[in-house]
């Protein structure tokens, strides 16, 4: 996670995270600076409406559970612990090996491209600061991209 705690470091001030002292300084500080809990439930909730109500991640809406609410409550617990604040999803289940638990999946190019169209939408509407949400969709691009399982396309 170091190289995540790198990018947002260039987008912050210095000693604007002297707040979270107690925090793993190996993780990334974006936590704080979008907005903590608040903001990530926030997120959370914006990825599964807009993938319950977009025709175009369809395929993507499909292949999950008919209601989403554990999936937007699992997904908030994740992105606490990602984004640098309390390690939710881990105290909860364990190791999140994300790539072991998308395997029963069929995660290709073009769900890859439908997950992160969701949640570009999440962050344009919850976090304010550009630099911010450029630097996050960034590194969960990385993050999609690595949860792929079938062969490319092209
Ligand atoms: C790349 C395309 C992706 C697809 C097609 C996909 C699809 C799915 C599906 C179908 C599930 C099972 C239903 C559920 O529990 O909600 C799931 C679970 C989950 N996904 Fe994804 N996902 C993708 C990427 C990601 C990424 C990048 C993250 C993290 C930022 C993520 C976080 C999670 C989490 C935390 C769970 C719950 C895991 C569990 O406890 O079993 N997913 N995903």
């Amino acid at each position: 996670m170091n190289w995540f705690k790198r990018t947002l470091s260039k987008i912050t001030e210095p000693n604007s995270n002297s707040q979270s002292s107690q925090r793993d300084p190996c993780q990334s500080n974006a936590y704080d600076l979008i907005g903590g809990d608040h903001t990530i439930k926030a997120i959370a909730a914006s990825f599964y409406q807009f993938m319950d109500s977009d025709p175009q991640v369809k395929p993507l809406r499909v292949i999950h559970p008919d209601s989403l609410t554990i999936s937007e409550e699992k997904l908030y617990e994740f992105l606490s612990g990602w984004l640098g604040g309390p390690q939710l999803f881990q105290q909860k289940y364990g190791n999140p090996a994300l790539r072991a638990r998308h395997m029963p999946f069929a995660v290709d190019e073009t769900m890859r491209d439908q997950w992160l169209m969701c949640f570009e939408h999440a962050l344009n509407e919850n976090v304010t600061q550009p630099e911010h949400r450029q630097a996050i969709f960034q590194a969960v691009s990385t993050l999609a991209d690595h949860m792929r399982n079938q062969p490319s396309q092209s």
